[in-house]
């Protein structure tokens, strides 16, 4: 596998598995339990079906979107993921350059390896996603940086009230920053180009927490312990309708599932929600995030942006959401791979196809823009 034989999100994810030491591809590609719900989440498009209708004249496609009150040039968008520079140095920087260059939301995620004060540079549309902590005055300190960086949004994360069970990262022992163990010793020596990267660029640092909290910087703990001994285990309703009031600009719920969850959250006034399980990382046995689509849509559709987040692989996947009731769809393995086989240059290549997928795919449907998409056009196996 080769760059230019990359074609595919697939594609990518075999190059990434082959350039990358094995506990960090892992952490990447791995999920919790038994993964069910990470791949269910990518085999719902599959139990649907897309009923074209033909000879219409599809010279002019407008895929444009309006989210949380920003127009994007496509309906997709890059979801916040960890510790991106330990992907590929160029990290956040790459990704956030590629998503101006599509003019498409993306995000970085509280445990960022760059800092908000960086990213606040970037025009495309931005947010934050937000992980609320143990250390009160870490998050007021977030909060403030990125009102005073100009972020456009909030994405506060609800589906970790603990970590999911990461069997993958338990064999290896992955952690923030690295730790060469014994048991991982051969698979960085065997990447020792990674290994360069990672020793001689800019320090490992999560710059977004490093100005209160050690661990995750400087002292090495797995994303599970980091999970269940810093972030703070009563977070509930009232608290996140508290968090929404002191940032007071735009504000994603992100891993909300439910029909009940989805009007909680346009109750404590929410503008988006991302339909979202965290690509399978938390619970084993979730159902998949399109699957929930039509019921989420059908209750809050048109009172909030519903964001379809996981599984998504393919411009079609972005279609049948869409069709379904979706405003959008986000996804971070789809372009994590290209990140780590290729850096920026993998980005740029994987967002470029995937909109290429979506502009093709709308032509082969017939239809011109993305709000004529509808359920009419979609058969369930
Ligand atoms: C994530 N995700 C995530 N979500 C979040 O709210 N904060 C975070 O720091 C991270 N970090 C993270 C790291 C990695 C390596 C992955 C794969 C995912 C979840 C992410 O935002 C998104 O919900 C999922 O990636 C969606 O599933 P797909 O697109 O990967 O199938
Ligand atoms: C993850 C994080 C950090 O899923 O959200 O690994």
């Amino acid at each position: 596998m080769k760059f230019s034989d990359c074609h595919s999100v697939e594609d990518f994810r075999k190059l990434a598995k082959r350039r990358l030491p094995a506990p960090v591809f892992h952490y990447i590609d791995g999920a919790a339990d038994d993964e069910i719900t990470k791949q269910r989440n990518s085999a719902a498009f599959a139990d649907c079906d897309l009923v074209p209708n033909v000879l219409v004249d599809t010279s002019d496609i407008d895929m444009r979107v309006t989210v949380m009150g920003r127009e994007i040039a496509m309906p997709l968008m890059l979801s916040p993921t960890a510790l991106q520079r330990l992907f590929h140095w160029q990290g956040e920087r790459a990704v956030a350059a590629v998503a101006e260059r599509f003019n498409t939301w993306f995000g970085i995620s509280s445990l960022a390896t760059v800092s908000i004060e960086e990213i606040g540079c970037i025009t495309t549309p931005k947010l934050f996603q937000f992980y609320v902590h143990r250390d009160r005055d870490l998050n007021v300190s977030m909060i403030e940086r990125c009102k005073a960086a100009k972020f456009d949004a909030i994405a506060l994360t609800v589906d970790v009230a603990v970590s999911g069970n990461r069997e993958r990262c338990l064999r290896s022992g992955f952690t923030s920053p690295p730790r060469f163990t014994p048991a991982s010793a051969l698979s960085y020596a065997a990447h020792p180009a990674w290994v360069a990267n990672y020793l001689f660029r800019e320090k490992f640092s999560l710059p977004n927490l490093s100005t209160h909290v050690d661990e995750g910087t400087n002292v090495a703990l797995s994303v599970a312990d980091y999970f269940n001994t810093m972030l703070e285990p009563s977070l509930d309703w009232t608290m996140a309708e508290a968090i929404r009031k002191s940032w007071g600009g735009q504000f994603a719920l992100k891993g909300i599932m439910s029909v009940a969850d989805a009007r909680r959250a346009v109750n404590i006034g929410a503008t988006a929600i991302y339909v979202s399980n965290h690509g399978g990382r938390q619970l084993d046995g979730s159902r998949s995030p399109f699957d929930q689509i039509a019921e989420i849509a059908d209750a809050v559709g048109g009172q909030v942006d519903i964001i379809c987040d996981g599984g998504v692989r393919r411009g079609s996947h972005v279609l049948k959401a869409l069709a379904a009731g979706a405003t959008a769809c986000s996804g971070g393995r789809l372009y994590l791979y290209a990140l780590a086989a290729a850096g920026e240059a993998g980005v740029q290549r994987i967002v470029g196809k995937l909109r290429d997928e979506i502009e093709r795919d709308m032509k082969l449907m017939g239809v011109r823009s993305v709000a004529e998409l509808d359920r009419s056009m979609l058969r369930y196996r």
